[in-house]
């Protein structure tokens, strides 16, 4: 089993975004996602949602997954949109994702394939739960950046940003060649439709002298052809099922919890039973635990 990048108990909203100057770079990935995503659908899901980040943009679909490794993650998404009916909170490892084959129309992945250490896996796992007219938007820290060509070429980083394999610069962290990103999805049965460059303006002179918000407009004006060369540190994708057209179309959302959830440790139907799900084939008891479902 890959090993987990665990972010239980972690101050992650914090630390990383409320004390990290780190407005522009949320910005100008909304600009990128609002500009991926289809606008409104049935079900959608989020994969390492963390706290909610970017939850706000998903009002217009009839229900919302937020998926996290850790439950306090998802305790604290829960404050800004437990209230909401549409919302599911799923406490889960993305290699073993609990759902029905084909369930989701949309699926959404941002800042955690850097922490993935089994990517084919990963893709396998969530091509299965998406539809075959389903969308998957994927965000994925790039090697080939800017700043990381030129700190090679001055020899002050030893790694070949050009390499296509993955380089891990600390335990748990990697970064990714575009090309080898597209083969992965390739090999998992997804076609890339369309791509962004994203965070172009990720400096801390830039950041000191310009407000977010116009280093955000900025960013929106050169992401499309900023994908043509893509040498920012995030790209984000707009991936499809390869050539799945004729396959079962998204079921009508909201769907219920025996539906769309499935035993990760045997694939069996779950029906309700005392205190969360009960798997009907290995017996599993999947708590509900606070109103997540624990399938961890
Ligand atoms: C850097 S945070 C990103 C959070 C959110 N996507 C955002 O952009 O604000 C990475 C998230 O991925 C989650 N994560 C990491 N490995 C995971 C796994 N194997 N299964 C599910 N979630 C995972 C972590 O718990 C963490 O919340």
């Amino acid at each position: 089993m890959p090993n987990i990048c665990d972010y239980e108990g972690s101050n992650y909203r914090e630390e990383f975004w409320e004390k990290g100057n780190r407005s522009y770079e949320d910005l100008a990935e909304r600009v990128a996602l609002r500009r991926l995503l289809p606008p409104t659908g049935e079900a959608l899901m989020e994969i390492g949602a963390g706290f909610g980040r970017l939850a706000d943009l998903y009002s217009s679909y009839r229900q919302v997954i937020l998926l996290d490794y850790a439950m306090s993650m998802l305790e604290d998404a829960q404050r800004f949109w437990g209230k909401d009916p549409r919302f599911t909170f799923v406490a889960a490892n993305l290699y073993h994702l609990p759902f029905a084959p084909g369930i989701f129309q949309t699926i959404v992945m941002v800042r955690v394939l850097h922490h993935i250490q089994d990517v084919p896996a990963a893709l396998t796992g969530i091509r299965q739960v998406l539809a075959d007219d389903g969308v998957f938007v994927l965000e994925h820290a790039n090697k080939r950046n800017l700043k990381a060509i030129i700190r090679y070429l001055l020899r002050k980083q030893d790694w070949d940003p050009f390499d296509h394999d993955p380089v891990e610069f600390v335990p748990l962290n990697y970064d990714f060649h575009p090309t080898w990103v597209r083969e992965k999805l390739e090999s998992a049965g997804f076609a890339i439709r369309d791509s962004l460059a994203v965070s172009h303006f990720r400096h801390g002179v830039l950041k000191r002298h310009f407000p977010p918000w116009f280093l955000a407009r900025a960013d929106g004006a050169v992401q499309r052809m900023g994908a043509i060369w893509k040498l920012t540190p995030s790209i984000f994708l707009r991936a499809e099922p390869a050539g799945a057209k004729a396959g079962i179309p998204t079921p009508k959302a909201p769907v219920p919890p025996e539906e769309l959830f499935r035993c990760p440790e045997c694939g069996g139907r779950v029906e309700k039973a005392d205190g969360g799900l009960q798997c009907v084939e290995c017996g599993h008891l999947w708590p509900l635990e606070g109103g997540i479902y624990n399938f961890r």
